[in-house]
């Protein structure tokens, strides 16, 4: 299958559309309390590592369930502060989805690591456990399973894989933020887990941000030092670490978008719900997301993509793309997988269009992009 040629997508941005993420009108009814909260950080001085940063990781370690949370400057920091603080053994491997966003397989890279890639089970965003299990081998130190679109991973039968090999599960939670597995919240299945907190997110700051949670104590200490240049008090450095804090700044308008998430995770779903019951179009195929998924994105399947996007553009609808190459299409990466096959992947980079999930959707909206869905 030939990679499409990602300079002939044409992202739309138009006041006047029906929006693909409207974070203005999501963050209306609590801008106020953030710019008081901003406001009284400017006055205190404490932009970095102020104590709203240990209360924001207190508050979302409980929401996930955890022991522990530590923040940290963005997602894919949180991934490499993780895979860092393991001090595994040069080159060893990684498995991570074929399908992801590049940070999963940069973090690997630059963790000194090599990342194994597997593909999505048909028809689902998430990867293939059987395929896990061929591709582990001797060297394999690390399982990175990603909750793409907010779907999430059967974590319970990799740990069934495992057994009792020295196999880590670190988990990217970057898309999946208060997504469930069974009772359990994502954040709390794996020995690590990492979130993005950035903008367009479940749970999204006003700029780059992200957070790593653990029940392990002796790894959480290693990644407070770690995203902080090895360091745990001024001037002692135990280990060469990153400068990867997350400003206090951040911290504030975090602690109070947290209190929306659930509110607009179920809006998702509704939303999800909604498209699944109503798109009958056969020309356009839906996924089968997990239960308990919190719907980052809702990405259809289309064979004319080009002409879909010409419908949407005439009809003011906003879409994206996640993700038009998968990591051995990238140009960075495609020599290091020459040869490489992954169907499932790559149909979902060439057919994949995400579809406008905004929780602050109004019904009529949501209705119409339906209603053109099914002309198409
Ligand atoms: C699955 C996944 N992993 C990692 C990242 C990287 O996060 P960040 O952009 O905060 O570095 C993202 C963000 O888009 C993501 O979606």
């Amino acid at each position: 299958m030939k990679p499409i040629d990602i300079k002939k997508l044409n992202l739309v941005i138009n006041k006047s559309m029906i929006k693909f993420l409207n974070i203005k009108k999501q963050d209306k009814k609590i801008k106020n309390f953030i710019l008081k909260d901003i406001k009284k950080i400017i006055n205190k001085n404490n932009f970095i590592l102020g104590e709203e940063v240990h209360n924001f990781e207190k508050s979302f370690a409980k929401f996930c369930n955890t022991k522990y949370a530590i923040s940290c400057a963005n997602g894919t920091d949180a991934l490499t502060i993780a895979l860092k603080i393991l001090n595994l053994p040069k080159n060893s491997e990684v498995i991570i989805p074929a399908m992801t966003y590049c940070s999963t397989a940069f973090a690997v890279i630059n963790a000194g690591l090599n990342p194994v890639l597997v593909d999505l089970e048909k028809n689902k965003p998430t990867i293939c456990i059987d395929e896990i299990k061929k591709k582990i081998t001797r060297r394999t130190k690390v399982i990175m399973p990603v909750h793409l679109y907010g779907s999430v991973v059967n974590i319970k039968k990799i740990k069934k894989i495992i057994n009792n090999k020295k196999i880590y599960i670190v988990d990217d939670c970057s898309q999946a933020h208060g997504a469930k597995f069974e009772d359990k919240r994502v954040g709390s299945l794996s020995d690590i887990s990492c979130f993005s907190l950035y903008p367009g997110k479940n749970l999204g700051a006003y700029g780059d941000a992200g957070i790593i949670t653990t029940n392990n104590k002796k790894l959480y200490i290693k990644a407070k030092n770690f995203r902080n240049l090895g360091s745990d008090k001024k001037f002692f450095h135990t280990q060469i670490g990153f400068n990867s804090r997350l400003d206090t700044i951040q911290a504030v308008v975090l602690t109070q978008k947290l209190k929306n998430l659930e509110k607009y995770n179920k809006k998702r779903s509704q939303i999800a719900k909604y498209y699944d019951e109503n798109i009958t179009n056969k020309d356009i195929s839906k996924l089968i997301y997990s239960k308990g998924s919190v719907y980052h994105q809702y990405v259809i399947l289309v064979k004319n993509r080009i002409k879909l996007e010409k419908l949407l553009n005439a009809n003011k609808i906003q879409y994206g793309f996640h993700y038009p190459q998968s990591i051995h299409q990238l140009d960075c990466l495609k020599n290091k997988f020459k040869r490489k096959k992954f169907e499932n992947s790559e149909t979902i980079a060439k057919k994949c269009l995400s579809l406008p999930i905004d929780p602050t959707l109004k019904f009529n909206e949501i209705k119409k992009i339906v209603s053109v869905l099914n002309t198409f």
